[in-house]
């Protein structure tokens, strides 16, 4: 397996069979995001009080954090039916007329990725969200009418990687909006174990906090590399994964101590080496090691300027002093930075 594969969205087929059973369905099996997750369970416990849906709740965070879970997680709490659509696949406006009107009293509409959707798309969630209604437009050219088709009442959770993306119009429609951080290594470790529960087999506390800590603050990155090293400690016949297993897998897997892979690596990387460190701009930086500017900004940024490996300045990224620790490269002040 590529390095790269691990921050990889798409699982494939065997792996995803597994994801049902280590995919908490209940809000007290989810680890972590715990503002999130007591905000979530007041606003569900009122909306049953007053026999009301859930309003609309907005989730968003980089990927791999649990949204697509919590998601499934809030449905199964209400008691309620999940419809699930992704923002690329609804093309046609009629995509999305199919879908409202399939809604039944209650249900909870997931769609991921819901700043992909196209904007004349968007117009149509307006008023579904806001009056459960649905204008249609019929007939064509001059010869055109719009009817109102009343929806029964649901809860649209949207999920985006970018809330920027987000028309204001569309976001300002969510009356619930939860921003998913990044997991701590206690927590990631605590996932780490009930995975390796739900899985059978048997984990040594030091190995799980080692996963852990190389797991990039990532949930999806965690259970990854666990079923990786698991594969390791089959093949050499251990009955518990432990430290020494962890460190053989990971090695060959090249993700290093601090959970940094070959991306993260070449994008620090070529900060130092081609840009003198920074400030550059983010452009540059993309073609410098041929990644799309969006994944950088979604994917690797957040994570490395949550640690402190870069910064984001209003001339460009630099690469902080810790980045050249990390890389085991010598800190050379940047020019820039003495002006
Ligand atoms: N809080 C959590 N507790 C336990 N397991 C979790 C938690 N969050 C996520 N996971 C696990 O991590 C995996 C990834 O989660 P999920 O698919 O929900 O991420 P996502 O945020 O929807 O990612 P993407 O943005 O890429 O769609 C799931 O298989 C799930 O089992
Ligand atoms: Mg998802």
């Amino acid at each position: 397996m590529e390095n790269e594969d691990i921050l990889n969205k798409e699982e494939i087929e065997g792996d995803l069979k597994l994801d049902t059973s280590i995919r908490p369905e209940r809000i007290d099996e989810y680890i972590g995001q715990e503002d999130v997750k007591e905000n979530i369970k007041v606003f569900i416990e009122s909306a049953k009080k007053r026999d009301e849906v859930l309003d609309h709740v907005l989730l968003y965070g980089p990927p791999g954090l649990g949204k697509t879970t919590l998601a499934s997680i809030i449905a199964n709490e209400l008691g309620s039916n999940i419809k699930t659509a992704s923002g690329p696949s609804i093309e046609k406006s009629g995509d999305l007329a199919a879908i409202l009107s399939s809604l039944e009293p209650g249900d909870v509409l997931f769609i991921d990725e819901i700043h992909r959707m196209p904007r004349f798309i968007e117009e149509i969630l307006y008023p579904a969200m806001e009056d459960f209604t649905l204008d249609i437009i019929i007939g064509a050219e001059t010869n055109t009418r719009s009817i109102k088709i009343d929806l029964p009442p649901f809860t649209l959770v949207g999920a985006t990687t970018r809330a920027g993306d987000l028309t204001a119009p569309l976001r300002d429609r969510f009356g619930i909006t939860c921003k998913m951080q990044y997991y701590t290594k206690e927590e990631l470790s605590l996932i780490i174990k009930r995975t390796a529960r739900v899985l059978e087999t048997g984990i040594s506390n030091e190995a799980a906090e080692d996963l852990a800590s190389r797991s990039r603050g990532t949930p999806r990155i965690a259970n990854r590399l666990f079923k990786r090293v698991r594969d390791f400690a089959i093949v050499d016949n251990k009955i518990e994964i432990d430290k020494e297993i962890c460190d053989k897998a990971l090695k060959r897997l090249k993700v290093d101590q601090y959970g940094l892979d070959g991306t993260d690596h070449e994008l620090l990387l070529a900060i130092i080496n081609k840009f003198n460190g920074g400030p550059v701009g983010i452009e540059a930086i993309a073609s410098a090691i041929g990644e799309e500017v969006t994944t950088i900004e979604d994917v690797y940024e957040p994570y490395l300027m949550q640690n402190g490996l870069l910064k984001r300045t209003s001339r460009g990224r630099v690469a902080t002093p810790k980045a050249y620790e990390v890389l085991q490269i010598n800190y050379q002040k940047s020019v820039f930075e003495e002006m």
